[in-house]
């Protein structure tokens, strides 16, 4: 390697941890009341719990400030991302605590499902291919051709997710439930061209992906 790119390289190195300001050893001392839900590792057992490890660092401590905001009781309407199920409980956190429990989940491993076969060429179809006649771009473009998303940029981790997460996911940001994927709504008008059946499919692939 030359040495001009190696220097690069560990610029690039340095300023990533120094952006990284999450301590995951202190935030595994934080997570005890997240697991009875999520999974103590963050491999949630129960589908409609996301499975939050492996999932991007930057992209957890955006969802978690995202739902602390929308989730506190008496938060405007169209605040943030509303979880019922997490109603106030991330009030008590400090962003130092966000970031801890956000390093924490992203350096656990994530297990990976099973896709049902009879949707696999569906589902692959859309997530490699989109909706041309739509206008619908691939799905690979931002999550990456394994679903394993670019954290860097904000796109979260897909592969291995519960099916029924991400199908609600879909659903939610096709009906407005969903909101907080910024101005350019790029979900919300990706999921507008997607059916039930394209939704069931494309969550059923995902789940086997890796
Ligand atoms: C009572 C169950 C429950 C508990 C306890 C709980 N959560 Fe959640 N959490 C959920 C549900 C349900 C969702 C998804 C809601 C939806 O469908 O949009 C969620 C979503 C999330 C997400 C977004 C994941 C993604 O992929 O976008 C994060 C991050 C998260 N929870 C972190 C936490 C943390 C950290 C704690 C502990 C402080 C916690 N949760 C405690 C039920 C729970
Ligand atoms: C132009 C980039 C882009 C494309 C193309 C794209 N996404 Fe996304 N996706 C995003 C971003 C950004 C977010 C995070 C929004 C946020 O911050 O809440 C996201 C979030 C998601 C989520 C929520 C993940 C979670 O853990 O809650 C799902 C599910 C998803 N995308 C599925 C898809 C599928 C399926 C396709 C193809 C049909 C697709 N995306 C195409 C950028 C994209």
């Amino acid at each position: 390697m030359n040495k001009v790119l190696v220097s690069l390289l560990l610029t690039l190195g340095i300023t990533g941890m120094a952006h990284a300001a999450g301590d995951a050893e202190a935030g595994s001392s934080k997570v005890a009341v997240c697991g009875a839900c999520h999974g103590a590792d963050g491999n949630s057992p129960a589908p409609n719990f996301p499975k939050l490890a492996g999932q991007g660092e930057a992209y957890l401590l955006k969802q978690l400030k995202d739902i602390k905001a929308g989730s506190t009781p008496g938060a405007p309407e169209g605040e943030g991302r509303k979880v019922l199920e997490m109603t106030g409980m991330l009030d008590p956190y400090s962003d130092q605590d966000l970031e801890d429990i956000a390093a924490y989940f992203a350096s656990q491993k994530g297990t990976v499902g099973m896709a049902d076969p009879a949707l696999v060429e569906l589902g692959e179809k859309l997530f490699r291919g989109g909706k041309l006649e739509l206008g619908m771009p691939s799905c690979t473009g931002c999550h990456s051709p394994n679903g394993a998303g670019n954290d860097l940029a904000g796109f979260p981790q897909l592969g291995g997710q519960h099916a029924a997460y991400t199908a609600k996911q879909l659903t939610d940001f096709r009906e407005g439930n969903r909101t907080n994927d910024g101005e350019a709504m790029i979900m919300r008008s990706i999921a507008a061209k997607l059916s039930n059946k394209d939704i069931e499919a494309l969550s059923s692939y995902i789940q086997g992906l890796h």
